[in-house]
Parts: C-alpha cells; sequence; structure tokens
C-alpha cells in the first residue's frame, strides 16, 4: 500500500463571549489575583452561555476550520470530536456535529484523552487519511467550567471553555505529520477525574451531594506528571522526526500553566520568541487549547508553508501527546 502523507488543510476555533476575570473568581473563593498569575499564569478565561453545550462551540470551530480548508462539509469522510465534556454520554457529540453541519458522508465518533486529545484526534485523523479516508474533520472542544467546583479554589481558576477543528487531508512528500508520540499511565488515573455519573457511580442524590459530578484533581501529583512527560515526549518525537530543537519555528504546548509551559520550553532549549503562550487570556481550555493556539497563530499569518510546528499535550488518563508538523500542503 502507498503511504498517503497527511496534513492540515484548514484550522479554526470558537471561543465564548463571556469573560471570567481574575477579579471576579476574588469574589467568588478565598484567593488573589496576584496568586493566581504567578502560580498559574492566568489573567481571565472564556464560560460558555447557559444554553450552548460542546457541539455548539464544535460547530462554530468546524465551520471556520472547513472554510479555511475550501472544503464542503458533503466532502468529509470522517468526524472525530476528542472531549471529556460532551453533550450527553450519548450519542456522541461528533454525530450530533455531523448532522448540524450537514456531513453525510461522515462516520462520527468521540475520543477521552483529556487535554491531550486534540493530539490524539489529530493522530488517529492522520493514519486514516494515509490509509485512504481522504478529507477527516478533527475537533477539541471542552466546556470544563461544567464539570468544575466554584467554591474549590484549587481547580476552578484554572479552566476555561474553548472549541478547535483542524480538516486533515492529503499533503505533499515532507509536509504534514513528520512524527507522532501518544502515550498513556492509567496508574495516575485517580489524580485527575470526574468521579460520578458513568456505571460505577452513577449520578444519584448522593453522588451530587458528594460533588462527585465536578472535576478532582490532585494538582501537584498532575504538574509533576506535566513536567516530566512533556520534556521526555517532546525529546522522543524529535528524535522519531529527526530533528533538532533548533528547527522548530513554533513550539505550541498545551496551555495549562504558564510554569508547566516555561519548563518544557528550558528543557528543549526553545527561545521566547518560539514558543507561543495564550494561557493568560483562556486558561485551561482542555482539548481544545492547542488547536485553539494554532488557529490564532494561523490567523496573525505567523505560519508559513515549510514551518515546522512542535506540539504537546497531558492531560486526564493520565495520557499524553506530542507531534511535529510541517506546516503547508506542499505538491500533493
Ligand atoms: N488561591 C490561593 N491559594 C490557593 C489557590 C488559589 N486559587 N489554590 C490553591 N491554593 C493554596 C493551596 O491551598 C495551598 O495552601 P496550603 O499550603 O495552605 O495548603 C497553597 O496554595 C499551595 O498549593 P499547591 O497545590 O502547592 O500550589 P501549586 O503551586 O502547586 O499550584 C496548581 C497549584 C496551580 C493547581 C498546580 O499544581 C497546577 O497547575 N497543577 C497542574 C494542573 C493541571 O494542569 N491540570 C490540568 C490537567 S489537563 C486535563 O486533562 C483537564
Amino acid at each position: 500500500m502507498t503511504h498517503i502523507q497527511a496534513g492540515i488543510w484548514g484550522i479554526g476555533a470558537a471561543i465564548p463571549e463571556r469573560i471570567l476575570t481574575n477579579q471576579e473568581l476574588e469574589t467568588m473563593v478565598e484567593t488573589s489575583d496576584a496568586w493566581i498569575r504567578s502560580r498559574t499564569g492566568i489573567q481571565e478565561r472564556r464560560i460558555a452561555a447557559r444554553e450552548h453545550a460542546a457541539s455548539d462551540l464544535a460547530l462554530e470551530a468546524a465551520e471556520r476550520a472547513l472554510e479555511d480548508a475550501a472544503v464542503s462539509a458533503g466532502e468529509l469522510d470522517m468526524i472525530i470530536v476528542a472531549t471529556i465534556t460532551p453533550d450527553m454520554a450519548f450519542p456522541a457529540t461528533a454525530c450530533i456535529v455531523q448532522d448540524r453541519l450537514g456531513a453525510s458522508k461522515a462516520s462520527a465518533f468521540d475520543l477521552s484523552a483529556g487535554c491531550s486529545g486534540f493530539v490524539y484526534a489529530l493522530d488517529v485523523g492522520a493514519n486514516l487519511v494515509a490509509t485512504g479516508r481522504a478529507r477527516i474533520l478533527v475537533i477539541g472542544v471542552d466546556l470544563l467550567s461544567r464539570v468544575t467546583d466554584y467554591s474549590d479554589r484549587s481547580t476552578c481558576v484554572l479552566f476555561g471553555d474553548g472549541a478547535a477543528a483542524a480538516v486533515l487531508g492529503p499533503v505533499g512528500e515532507g509536509y504534514g505529520v513528520v512524527a507522532a508520540e501518544l502515550g498513556a499511565d492509567g496508574s495516575g488515573g485517580d489524580f485527575l477525574k470526574l468521579p460520578a455519573g458513568g456505571s460505577r457511580r452513577p449520578a444519584s442524590h448522593d453522588t451530587v451531594k458528594a460533588g462527585e459530578h465536578y472535576l478532582h484533581m490532585a494538582g501537584n501529583e498532575v504538574f509533576k506528571f506535566a513536567v516530566r512527560i512533556m520534556g521526555d515526549s517532546t525529546t522522543r518525537v524529535l528524535k522519531k522526526a529527526g530533528l533538532s530543537p533548533e528547527a522548530i519555528r513554533w513550539f505550541v504546548p498545551h496551555q495549562a500553566n504558564i510554569r508547566i509551559i516555561n519548563a518544557s520550553a528550558q528543557r528543549l532549549g526553545i527561545p521566547d520568541e518560539k514558543l507561543y503562550v495564550n494561557v493568560q487570556r483562556y486558561g485551561n481550555t482542555s482539548a481544545a487549547s492547542i488547536g485553539l493556539a494554532l488557529a490564532e497563530l494561523s490567523d496573525a499569518g505567523h505560519l508559513s508553508e515549510g514551518d515546522y510546528v512542535l506540539i504537546v499535550g497531558f492531560g486526564a488518563g493520565l495520557t499524553w501527546g506530542s507531534m511535529v508538523i510541517r506546516w503547508g500542503r506542499g505538491e500533493s
């Protein structure tokens, strides 16, 4: 079978209008703007309107990505939605998006890999493009505000809502996904979880009373894991790609915490001008985070044909994923 190289044809993002500032959080929990800025780098985050769910933001991002790629919904062969906050347990949010886009030819499914979801979905999608499934829409979307306990200061300052989408298709030799590295360590699953609402702890009066429908996190453990894995995984993926850190034009790590971002950039020796940071404006948008950063870079005209982009994410699972992409379509 001939190998088909897969790359990103178009990208788009969607963020809610409502801004939740550190000052507003100061009125909700015992915290301060100074603490949040110094410990996380976050200044504000976006919160989805009450009437909106994951599919609403996903649809908006998808329409932008399709336009950017000059692909119509009817041409899509598959839709993959990476999310841990789907509209509901089933049907899959990908199926809701498929219907609303009118992507009648596309198969559709959701993928759960926490904040690594966008990288996971890109890798799955790219591998399917390589086997001949021509056009795949990948979406990373999360509304973590829906599962955040706004009386818990150790989590509620961190998260925001957003969506990002990419259209994948065949690209020229040497372009698109150059190398990827995905991994999981399920033994750390307890460090970041939503305990109730699944088959182990179905939602009940008791689970709601105990706050088990909220995200629970051992922040310190996740922090240590993140710093270690982002350095290890990016080192491995660069080796696979046969590239040195100097060859990278943009390093786009998952936007969870500025201290984690800076530690991973330092480990690779990536200078500030090659590091993309928007965590101050959006907080941690989970599966949307990396795509949202790529969409901003693309909209600002900062991604040129042939640029090497290094992305890396970590999240619930625990999971991680990194990828080197050579931007542009080349001659496909
Ligand atoms: N305001 C003021 N004080 C706070 C706040 C707050 N918002 N939150 C915690 N504190 C306090 C703690 O109670 C603690 O006080 P104590 O010493 O009296 O007990 C003190 O600050 C220090 O707490 P630490 O947890 O040690 O603070 P740390 O510097 O580690 O920062 C943080 C905590 C920001 C949560 C950090 O651990 C972190 O970023 N972890 C990674 C989280 C992450 O990225 N998760 C996303 C995973 S992605 C996904 O799949 C969803």
